[in-house]
């Protein structure tokens, strides 16, 4: 029988979509688009994998995004992650996308939008897997084009409930987004920034302060600063840590060394993610039972991670409790 972190029905908030692009899925779309790849093979392209930091990933990850071109694309990209992602029992996800990788490029936002929505409605359809799409701003970019992305993107505002914050982090603090968080929240939309993840907990504070978050991604460096542990403690923002991304990008120097438990311990919402799963080694199952073998988890704190996955989604209350009958149904 299969442990019950891998049985367990699970929700993920830190995902994001173009880092779901298998080596085979880029090549497929590579050859259909007639975009030449600077790998001989799927295994060079795997090879590959081995990063310095959060850089070094993202310098392959904008060169993968680049065979994504057409609506089409856009789709089978997102149906090929939840189709993967049923057999972990995942049940209602939120998607990060970053649609300056490719209006940049000369992609149409609609294309990029429409092609990730199609996909989302079906998976609702034929897996029963609740989705929703977050619209992400590129912060090694500056804060004028975060606001154009998200002006560009308002016709296509039933489509996508919130914004974020992604890219290099160090040098990049989010004060300089604060037009387009604030126009972000007058339209309506949920807020939320990777902070913290290679950045200092100053940058989790400025996340908070400027942005006016309503979670965290990362945040796993929060615990270096005690009144920022109990801010976020006492106001309930969630982090959603991706363990095995953080052993990826040598934020942790293993799976043993990583702070999750020590998160739980603090009283933190804390969550697991699989952040960008083609490159890190993992989805969602392979995070908890990494996670649940690595550092010892009890299916007490498992079951706690899974909750406070729903408690921090931004699904509806109905939704919510749909996913809280689910999980107390699974032993
Ligand atoms: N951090 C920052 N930006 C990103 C990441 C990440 O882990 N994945 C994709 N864009
Ligand atoms: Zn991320």
């Amino acid at each position: 029988m299969t442990s019950f972190a891998a049985r367990m029905p699970k929700v993920e908030l830190h995902l994001h979509i173009e880092g779901t692009l298998e080596p085979e899925l880029m090549f497929e779309l590579a050859a259909r688009n007639g975009v030449t790849l600077p790998y001989a093979s799927v295994e060079a392209l795997r090879a590959a994998y081995d990063f310095g930091n959060l850089q070094d990933f993202l310098d392959l990850y904008y060169q993968g995004a680049a065979v994504l071109l057409k609506e089409q694309d856009f789709f089978d990209l997102a149906w090929a992650y939840f189709s993967r992602v049923h057999q972990d029992n995942v049940e209602h996800a939120e998607l990060f996308f970053d649609p300056q990788t490719h209006t940049e490029r000369g992609v149409a936002m609609g294309t990029v939008i429409e092609g990730l929505a199609a996909a989302c409605t079906k998976a609702h359809e034929e897996l029963g897997i609740s989705s929703a799409l977050i619209l992400c701003f590129l912060r090694h970019l500056d804060g004028a084009a975060a606001v154009k992305t998200l002006t560009d993107a308002m016709p296509f505002r039933e489509h996508f409930i919130g914004v974020g914050l992604d890219s290099a982090e160090v040098g990049n603090p989010p004060e300089g987004f604060r037009d387009a968080f604030e126009l972000a929240g007058a339209e309506g939309l949920h807020r939320v920034a990777h902070a913290g993840e290679e950045g200092p907990p100053a940058y989790i504070w400025g996340a908070l302060d400027a942005l006016h978050v309503e979670r965290v991604d990362h945040g796993v460096r929060c615990l270096e600063d005690e009144a920022l542990v109990a801010r976020l403690s006492r106001e309930r923002i969630p982090l959603t840590v991706c363990p095995l991304s953080n052993v990826k990008l040598r934020v942790f120097d293993t799976l043993a060394d990583h702070n999750l438990t020590a998160l739980l311990e603090a009283g933190l919402c804390a969550t697991v993610n699989s952040d960008d799963p083609a490159y890190f080694g993992g989805y969602m199952n392979d995070n908890f039972v990494q996670c649940q073998q690595a550092l010892g988890l009890s299916d007490a704190q498992l079951r706690l991670l899974a909750d406070n996955a729903i408690a921090a989604s931004f699904a509806s209350e109905a939704r919510k409790a749909e996913l809280r009958a689910s999980l107390a149904s699974v032993r």
